[in-house]
C-alpha cells in the first residue's frame, strides 16, 4: 500500500490540538464554512517523517453515517498517492467504527476529485444545485468551469 512505500502515518488529531487551517483551506476556501463543521469532526492527519502533509475530516451526519467534509494534500506532495491513502484510511476508519455509510461532496468543476472518489468506490447520489453560488461570496473556477453545484457521492 502507498502508505508503507511513502513512509506515512495516519493519525487522529487530539481534540485540543491546533487545527491545521493551512491544509483545510486548500480544499475549502471559506474559513466560515470550515468553522461550521470542523469542531464537530474527527480530524486525521497524514504525516511523513513527522511533517503534516495531508488532512481528512470526518463529520458525523447520524450515529452511523459520516461525511468527508474536507480532504487535502500539501501541493508539493500531491500526485504521489497521498489523497488515495487518506481516502482509503478514512473508509477503513468508518468501517472500523461500524458506520453504514460514508459520503463526500465536491463541486461540478472538480473533475479530478470526482475521478478520485469514484475510483475509490463512491457513487454519485445527489446534486445540491447552486450550493457554491449560495454559500461562497466569490465565484470559484476550476478547469475553466464555474463551481456551481455540489455533487454528492456515497458508499457502504
Ligand atoms: N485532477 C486530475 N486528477 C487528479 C486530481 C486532480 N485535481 N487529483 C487526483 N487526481 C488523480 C490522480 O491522477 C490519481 O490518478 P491515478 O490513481 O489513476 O494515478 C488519483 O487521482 C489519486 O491521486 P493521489 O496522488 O492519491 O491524490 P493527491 O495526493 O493529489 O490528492 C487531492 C488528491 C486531495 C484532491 C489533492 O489534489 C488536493 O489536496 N487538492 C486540493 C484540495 C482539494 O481539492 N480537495 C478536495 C475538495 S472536496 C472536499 O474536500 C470534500
Ligand atoms: N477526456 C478528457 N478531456 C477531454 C476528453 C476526454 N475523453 N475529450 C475531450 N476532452 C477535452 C479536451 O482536452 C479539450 O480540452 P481544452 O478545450 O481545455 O483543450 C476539450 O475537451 C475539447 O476537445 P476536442 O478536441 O474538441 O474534443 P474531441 O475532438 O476529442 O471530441 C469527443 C470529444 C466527441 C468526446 C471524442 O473524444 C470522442 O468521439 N470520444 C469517443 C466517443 C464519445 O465518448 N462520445 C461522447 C459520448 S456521450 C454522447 O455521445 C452523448
Amino acid at each position: 500500500m502507498a502508505g508503507n512505500r511513502l513512509n506515512l502515518i495516519f493519525q487522529k488529531l487530539d481534540k485540543n490540538a491546533i487545527i491545521p487551517y493551512d491544509l483545510l483551506l486548500l480544499a475549502d476556501p471559506s474559513k466560515d464554512l470550515i468553522e461550521q463543521y470542523i469542531k464537530l469532526s474527527d480530524i486525521y492527519i497524514a504525516r511523513q517523517n513527522e511533517e503534516a502533509v495531508g488532512v481528512i475530516a470526518l463529520f458525523p451526519l447520524t450515529p452511523d453515517a459520516v461525511e468527508i467534509k474536507n480532504v487535502a494534500v500539501r501541493p508539493e506532495f500531491q500526485g504521489k498517492g497521498l489523497g488515495s491513502y487518506l481516502i482509503e484510511n478514512a473508509i477503513n476508519t468508518a468501517v472500523h467504527n461500524k458506520q453504514k455509510s460514508i459520503c463526500i461532496g465536491t463541486a461540478n468543476s472538480s473533475v479530478g476529485q470526482l475521478y478520485l472518489y469514484q475510483k475509490h468506490g463512491f457513487e454519485i447520489t445527489e446534486i445540491k444545485k447552486d450550493f457554491f453560488i449560495n454559500n461562497y461570496p466569490e465565484s470559484i473556477y476550476e478547469n475553466g468551469i464555474q463551481a456551481k453545484h455540489m455533487v454528492l457521492t456515497r458508499q457502504l
